[in-house]
């Protein structure tokens, strides 16, 4: 039976956005409130909470229970672009063809919009409706991946503060962390909430890992007319050329899909990890 990946992540972003705008309460001051619903609701792809959802699904979960982790997961990343595209680091005036945050608003409400982002993602996780000892996994989780074990760690290699990137494995191990680890920890919290064992948590993590890196060659592969030649940053592109690039996103995908193809319902899974290098956006 054929899987419609559009009709399924169509309505998962719809309740995923139901329950979003919930979350953030018109009380609260709108200096604040608008820099976070701007990038929010600013045309995400939403594929870290679609992999929590589908996780949890292949394990028979409900997708409900997952709701507080896949939300937190997009608040993460959500505020990690935001600091991302400040003028201390990226400098980029523009995300998702409409202004950045700092542009939009100023400075200042882009650095609180991305604090109170990342700190109201722990709140949702502490708040579930999920055993407390489970709450307390996710939170583990998510902090590692976010944090200088994960995500951060990967944003300060990015900016060179770990040395130099020119090969292959130095610019993998960056990328591990800069979008590998929030993309694996998204697939992680949802096996667990759909009940996964530690055996099971751990091929979760291996299929994350690499729909994370296959995500990123396809990246490098749908960015390549925008590398800025020999000055700009490294990418696989430029260091293996496309046609290796796009053999190693495919043969990752299929790894990806062999390691869950077993499950339940893997069919999401399956669909997430072929959409990772077949994307166009
Ligand atoms: C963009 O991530 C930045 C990276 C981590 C490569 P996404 O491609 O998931 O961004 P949105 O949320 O869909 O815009
Ligand atoms: C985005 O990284 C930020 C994080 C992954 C935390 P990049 O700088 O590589 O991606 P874009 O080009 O801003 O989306
Ligand atoms: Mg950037």
């Amino acid at each position: 039976m054929s899987f419609d990946l559009v009709a399924w992540s169509n309505t998962a972003r719809s309740d995923l956005d139901g329950w979003m705008r919930a979350q953030l309460k018109p009380s609260w001051p709108k200096r604040i409130l608008e820099p976070m619903q701007y990038p929010l609701f600013g045309g995400g792809k939403r594929i870290r909470p679609l992999l929590c959802f589908a996780a949890c699904e292949a394990l028979g979960g409900d997708r409900s229970a997952a709701m507080p982790a896949a939300a937190a997961i997009e608040y993460i990343h959500t505020y990690s672009l935001v600091h991302d595209d400040l003028p201390a680091m990226d400098d980029d005036d523009e995300r998702r063809g409409r202004p950045t945050v700092h542009k939009a608003f100023d400075e200042a409400s882009a650095i609180l919009a991305g604090d109170a982002l990342l700190t109201e993602a722990f709140s949702l996780l502490a708040e579930a409706d999920l055993p407390a000892e489970l709450r307390i996994t996710l939170v583990s989780d998510l902090s590692d991946a976010a944090g200088y074990r994960g995500m951060v760690g990967g944003q300060a290699g990015d900016i060179g503060m770990g040395g130099p990137i020119d090969d292959v494995q130095s610019l993998m191990r960056v990328h591990q962390l800069k979008t590998g680890a929030l993309i694996r920890c998204a697939v992680v919290m949802g096996g667990r909430i759909g009940g996964a064992d530690e055996e099971l948590v751990s091929r979760l993590a291996e299929y994350g890992m690499s729909v994370g890196l296959a995500f990123q060659l396809a990246d490098d592969v749908l960015d390549k007319d925008e590398d800025a030649g020999e000055d700009g940053p490294p990418s696989y592109v430029k260091l293996l050329g496309v046609e290796e690039t796009q053999r190693r996103a495919v043969a990752l995908a299929e790894r990806a899909d062999q390691l869950v193809s077993s499950l339940p319902h893997p069919a999401a899974l399956r669909a997430l990890a072929r959409f990772a290098v077949e994307r166009t956006v």
